[in-house]
């Protein structure tokens, strides 16, 4: 299979263009940018080797659908939709990595970004690409819309307690941190070193972008509706997000249930690791990996249920879970290409 990075030196792009390079059923054809004369792709790509004939392109429509069969996108939103929809008119699998797919509603563009959806009919076609919900029509995607990263870590966090409706659906806090390349390369006062450095805070406080993705997902598992507040920070570090959610168990739920929920939700899936009683995952144990670990604690006292997850951002949280999702679609082995991130 031929695939194709559009976006390639952002930090998304960079990273799936690092994975697809080293994985073992696909060849890698454009890894492109806006500019034209791109630089190195080492400028991107350090570990790339010195054999390796990648390099970086500028974006040309006809020879990216001539070459590819799978075509990525790791563009910022709005940029994604105005494309998707001429590669899949070409027949490319496109699986995009921004959230222009994500949303059910078009209307819901408008509220939580700011602009009017350029394709709102390839809405209802898109797959949503979490695996751990949704890997039957993963298989049959044409347009895969690769979840957020925040979204990633939370939805994980919640999936056993919501399937099993084990928790109080109103009451429901996710307190999420990410490092500072959840925002992207592209220059930002917020994200600049002495403003990130030694710094620590909330941002978005109840107002993220990512909140209707999470309830949006949230409510097709539970199949009712489920509120959540959602407190993102951003960290002093350059990858990883850990989410700490608190829910408040049903009486009659026991600490056990709650427990074997997660095994049972996660004791197949290739990704997602649980951890033993009283473990709590780090991002050091996640970073440079497509693992989400999780750690569960039940406060009997209060009645209160702790999850904590763990992801890298730019590989779960993005570039790992789009090439999971495109082994799942091709009938590739799903690690393939992501078992040892270097
Ligand atoms: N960073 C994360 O942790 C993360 C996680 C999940 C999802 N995402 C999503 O993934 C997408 C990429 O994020 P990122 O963090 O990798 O961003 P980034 O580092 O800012 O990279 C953006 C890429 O898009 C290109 N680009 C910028 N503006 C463009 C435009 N108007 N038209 C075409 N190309 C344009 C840039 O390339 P040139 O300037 O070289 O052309 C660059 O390769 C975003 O939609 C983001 O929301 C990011």
């Amino acid at each position: 299979m031929r695939c194709s990075v559009i976006g390639a030196t952002g930090y998304s792009g960079a990273e799936l263009a690092r994975i697809l390079l080293g994985h073992p059923y696909v060849s890698v054809k454009s890894l492109t940018t806006r500019q034209n004369n791109p630089e190195s792709i080492r400028n991107y790509i350090p570990a790339i080797p010195k054999s390796s004939g990648a390099r970086l392109e500028p974006f040309n429509f006809n020879r990216v659908s001539e070459n590819s069969d799978v075509v990525f996108l790791a563009l910022p939103h709005t940029a994604a939709a105005k494309l998707a929809g001429k590669f899949l008119r070409k027949g490319k699998l496109v699986i995009d990595i921004s959230a222009d797919f994500r949303l059910k509603h078009a209307a819901d563009y408008k509220k939580w970004y700011g602009f009017k959806h350029p394709a709102p009919r390839l809405l209802k076609g898109a797959v949503y690409g979490l695996p751990e919900v949704y890997r039957d029509k993963i298989q049959n995607a044409k347009l895969i819309a690769n979840p957020g990263c925040y979204p990633t870590g939370c939805l994980l966090a919640l999936k056993p307690l919501i399937a099993e409706k084990l928790i109080d659906f109103s009451n429901i806090v996710v307190d999420a941190k990410s490092g500072a390349s959840g925002a992207g390369r592209k220059l930002s006062e917020a994200t600049q070193f002495c403003e990130v450095d030694e710094n620590f805070g909330a941002y978005k406080v109840n107002r993220h972008q990512h909140t209707p993705e999470m309830e949006q997902e949230l409510r097709h598992i539970a199949r009712s509706a489920v509120k959540i507040t959602f407190v993102p920070h951003l960290l002093p570090v350059l990858r990883g997000i850990l989410t700490t959610v608190y829910a408040f168990k049903k009486k009659k739920v026991s600490k056990a249930q709650i427990f074997s929920s997660f095994h049972k939700a996660y004791g197949r899936e290739p990704f997602v690791r649980v951890l033993e009683e009283s473990s709590f995952p780090t991002l050091r144990h996640v970073q440079g990996t497509n693992f989400c670990d999780i750690g569960v604690e039940v406060d009997s006292a209060t009645g209160r249920v702790i999850v904590i997850s763990a992801i890298d951002n730019l590989i779960k949280g993005a570039s790992g879970q789009a090439v999971q999702n495109m082994n799942i679609c091709l009938g590739f082995p799903e690690d393939a290409g992501l078992t040892i991130c270097p």
